[in-house]
């Protein structure tokens, strides 16, 4: 079970083992660029293994409906992330959307694109009904392409996520399908 999304200038897909030598290179070159945004990262998480390891569950996640994890590829090489994590189906049909973009790839309107893709497909084909997306309230360009997006603040939670060494507040922001249909 894989995922591939086409758009103008990139593919939205999981990753193969293939895809290992550039998932590295673009953690590995942006690194100090995700550290404010990104979970403690061990030095582990920089090593063929655990990507090995990682891709694989990335298949099993998503068989069972756990989540979607994806790479933002132009031709072979990665310039970011698209992760929706934490599906719930029952009477929630929810989850939380996280994203990141190689440092050199900012302001070209590359994630938008990316997230049109990704959110086209978990309103249509995982059959979400509402997306949550949060930003630390200094996160000036996460907020604005959320916003462009159409998702909508809700709240604001102290002390919500441990990034970077400490605790930081967030913005949280969601995006309904209005035109959301039970499955089946
Ligand atoms: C958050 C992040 C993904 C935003 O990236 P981005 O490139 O600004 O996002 P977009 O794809 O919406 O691009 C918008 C920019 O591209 C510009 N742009 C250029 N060509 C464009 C096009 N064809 N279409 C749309 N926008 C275009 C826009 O004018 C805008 O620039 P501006 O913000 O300087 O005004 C990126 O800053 C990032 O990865 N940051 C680090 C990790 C992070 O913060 N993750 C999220 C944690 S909540």
């Amino acid at each position: 079970m894989t995922v591939e999304l086409q758009g103008a200038r990139i593919t939205l897909r999981m990753g193969t083992p293939a895809d290992i030598p550039a998932i590295l290179a673009y953690y590995r070159e942006n690194e100090a660029f995700l550290k404010p945004w990104d979970p403690v990262r061990l030095a582990i998480f920089y090593t063929e293994g655990y990507w090995r390891d990682r891709l694989y569950m990335d298949e099993e996640d998503l068989k069972a409906f756990r989540s979607l994890h994806l790479f933002i590829f132009e031709r072979s090489e990665v310039i970011g992330v698209v992760n929706f994590n934490g599906l719930v189906q029952g009477a929630a049909w929810y989850c939380n959307l996280g994203y990141g973009l190689a440092e050199k790839r900012e302001g070209q309107g590359l994630m938008r694109e990316a997230l049109d893709l990704g959110l086209t497909y978990a309103f249509n084909e995982l059959k979400l009904h509402r997306i949550q997306a949060n930003y630390m309230p200094h996160n000036r360009r996460s907020g604005g392409l959320l916003r462009r997006l159409g998702f909508v603040v809700e709240g604001y939670a102290r002390d919500y996520l441990y990034l970077n060494g400490a605790w930081e507040d967030h913005v949280l922001t969601s995006l309904t399908n209005p035109r959301w249909l039970p499955p089946g």
